[in-house]
């Protein structure tokens, strides 16, 4: 080979590991592959910090809880081109009932998504969805919650270092126990039963004749299988994924009290934010809320006839007067601890409900 003929040759082979190594060449396939992943995520990488979220929170996966969580994880991910990593930790894994507000105070976890009544040691308000029978149906928890009565609500956790980002639904309140059949309040009576804490649920308890005990929610399971307790009360979600049929043997359709959620966020973490990253995550959080809201009567029924079909235990409905026992029972109840709560949020709640 001639000596000019070496040196094209160099000349090129050179030029093709350059090419490759600056990905400039035509046939280069070495691009990030996030930008593979989707059409918008370069830009959507250059625009959203590096950051990872913790959410934990102590129900199942196929929950409405489960399912907004996840929703919440996809849109993030996707809108953020990978930058913003949601970790969702389901079923108390990272954190149960007895350390999850101190973690997230802690920063330890971004996001929490409590019953509303375990927030009720900051304000007693939070225990609205326990007053007995005060929300009839999903559409007017929903004008509560996206209305003035909602937003005082969750103003209340900003003095207390947290910021409340939205409700989400768990569905209405339902009374399992291994003992007896529950027909009237009467059949309360002697009873302990399982709570998710706060004093007006204890004193609708109180009122029947029945005992009741604050467990955290990832033991509830076992204190019902030891006997530690005869009961509890939950959503028909939880009561069918906590498989608490196969330690309990009645179930009554009360529907005395709504479990709600509120998802709670560190407030100074978030205050950290660049505001691009809180509109992401605050819109996010409006479509996970949608995913929810748009489940929860639906699981509830599935989760009825899967627990009537396996035919553990005995599935119990009211008839309206008997419900009206039952409402008579705690009024007054509702009527104390109404009195204690904020007015204003009060008013829109029985606005809400008319
Ligand atoms: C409970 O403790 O009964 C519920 O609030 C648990 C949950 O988060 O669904």
């Amino acid at each position: 080979m001639k000596k000019q003929s070496v040196w094209s040759c160099l000349l090129a082979l050179t030029l093709v590991a350059v090419l490759s190594l600056t990905g400039c060449g035509s046939g280069n396939t070495s691009t990030a592959p996030t930008d593979a992943k989707s059409g918008q995520t370069a830009s959507a990488q250059e625009q959203y910090p590096k950051l990872e979220i913790k959410l934990s929170h102590v129900a199942a996966e196929n929950t409405p809880k489960g399912q907004s969580a996840l929703k919440f994880k996809e849109i993030v991910e996707s809108q953020s081109g990978g930058n913003i990593q949601v970790k969702v930790f389901p079923s108390g894994q990272l954190y149960g009932d007895n350390d999850e507000i101190e973690a997230l105070q802690a920063n330890n976890v971004q996001i929490i998504v409590p019953s509303a009544a375990k927030l009720s040691g900051f304000d007693k308000t939070f225990e609205i969805f326990d007053l007995p029978f005060m929300f009839k149906d999903e559409e007017s928890l929903r004008k509560f919650e996206d209305g003035e009565g909602g937003s005082k609500l969750l103003a209340k956790l900003e003095s207390v270092g947290m910021k409340g980002l939205s409700f989400w639904p768990n569905g209405f309140k339902h009374i399992t126990n291994n003992k007896v059949e529950i027909k009237k309040p009467e059949d309360l009576k002697g009873l302990k039963i399982r709570t998710h804490g706060g004093q007006i649920i204890n004193e609708v308890y109180d009122v029947m004749g029945a005992a009741s005990t604050k467990i955290a929610f990832n033991e509830v399971y076992q204190a019902l299988q030891l006997r530690t307790v005869d009961g509890q009360e939950n959503s028909l979600v939880n009561i069918d994924t906590q498989k608490y049929e196969e330690v309990q043997s009645y179930l009554t359709l009360t529907n005395h009290a709504r479990s709600e959620y509120v998802v709670v966020a560190n407030k100074q973490w978030w205050d950290g934010l660049d505001a691009k990253t809180q509109s992401l995550l605050t819109d996010a959080m409006q479509e996970a809320t949608k995913v929810g809201r748009d489940l929860v009567e639906k699981m509830e029924l599935d989760s009825l006839e899967k627990i009537k079909s396996n035919g553990k235990m005995k599935v119990s409905e009211l008839t309206d007067q008997e419900r009206e026992a039952f409402m008579k029972a705690v009024q007054p109840v509702f009527d104390k601890w109404a009195a204690e709560m904020d007015p204003e949020v009060i008013a829109k709640a029985k606005e809400a409900n008319s």
